[in-house]
C-alpha cells in the first residue's frame, strides 16, 4: 500500500497549516510546498517595483515574469525554505509586514492567481507533495488524495501568530506587534481573503484551538494510512 501522491492542507492565517505542513512532508520524505510564499514573493516584488497593488494587469504580468524559487533552507536560522527571486534571498523580507500588509490585496486578482496555479500544479505534477494554502484543495488540486482543513478561532490564531514573532525577535522587543494588533491584522487578512479560502466539499476539517502540532499530526496519520493509490 502505498500513500497519497498528493496531500491538500488548507485553513486560514494561524491555523497551523504550514507547521503542520512541513512535519508531515518531512516525515514522509515528500516534497513541501507553501503557496502562501508564492503570493508573498509577488507582493514583494511588487513593493520593490512600484508595482500598484490594486493594479490587477500589472501585477499578472509581474507574476508570469517573477523567477520565484522555493528549495532547501540552506541557512539554519529557522527558516522552512529559502526563497528567491531573481537570485536574491528574499525568506525573511516576505514575512515582514508591509508584505503581509500587501499580499491579501495582490493575492486577490485574478490574473495572478492564474499565474500562481498553474506553477503550483506543475509542482504538484510529480507527486509525492504536501501543499499547504488557501484553496489547494477546492481549486488547485482537487484530484488530491488526501484534504485537509484546519481551523482555529480568531483568538488562537492571534496568540500562536504572536508566540511565532516573540520566538523569532525576543519577548519586549519594539518590532512586535500587540496581541490586540496581530489579531485586528488576521481579522483584516480573513476578510479580503475570504473569497479565495474554502474547504473542499471531500477535505477532513480540523478544530485545532485545543490541539498541539503533534496531536494534529496523530489526527491526520490515519487518513494518510487509508489513503491508497
Ligand atoms: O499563508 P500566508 O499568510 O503566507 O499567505 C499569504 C497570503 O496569500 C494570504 O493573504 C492569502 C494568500 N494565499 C492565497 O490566496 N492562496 C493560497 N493558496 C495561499 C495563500
Amino acid at each position: 500500500m502505498s500513500g497519497p501522491q498528493c496531500i491538500a492542507i488548507d485553513g486560514p492565517a494561524g491555523s497551523g497549516k504550514s507547521t503542520v505542513g512541513e512535519k508531515l512532508a518531512r516525515q514522509l520524505g515528500y516534497l513541501y510546498v507553501d503557496t502562501g510564499a508564492m503570493y508573498r514573493a509577488v507582493a514583494w516584488l511588487a513593493l520593490n517595483n512600484n508595482v500598484d497593488i490594486h493594479d490587477g494587469a500589472a501585477l499578472g504580468e509581474l507574476a508570469q515574469h517573477a523567477e520565484v524559487v522555493i528549495s532547501h533552507p540552506f541557512v539554519a536560522d529557522g527558516r522552512q525554505y529559502t526563497v528567491t527571486v531573481h537570485g536574491c534571498d528574499i525568506t525573511w523580507e516576505i514575512r515582514n509586514s508591509r508584505v503581509t500588509g500587501a499580499v491579501s490585496a495582490v493575492s486577490a486578482h485574478p490574473a495572478v492567481r492564474r499565474t500562481l496555479i498553474a506553477q503550483q500544479r506543475e509542482m504538484a505534477r510529480q507527486g509525492r507533495v504536501v501543499m499547504v494554502g488557501r484553496d489547494i484543495g477546492a481549486v488547485v488540486l482537487p484530484e488530491a488524495e488526501l484534504k485537509i482543513y484546519l481551523t482555529a478561532s480568531l483568538a488562537e490564531r492571534a496568540r500562536r501568530r504572536h508566540a511565532e514573532l516573540v520566538a523569532r525577535v525576543g519577548e519586549g522587543n519594539s518590532k512586535v506587534p500587540s496581541l490586540s494588533e496581530i489579531e485586528r491584522d488576521i481579522e483584516r487578512r480573513d476578510d479580503i481573503d475570504h473569497d479565495n479560502m474554502r474547504p473542499a466539499i471531500d477535505a477532513v476539517v480540523i478544530e485545532t484551538d485545543y490541539l498541539s502540532v503533534q496531536q494534529v499530526l496523530d489526527a491526520i496519520a490515519p487518513y494518510v494510512e487509508d489513503t491508497t493509490v
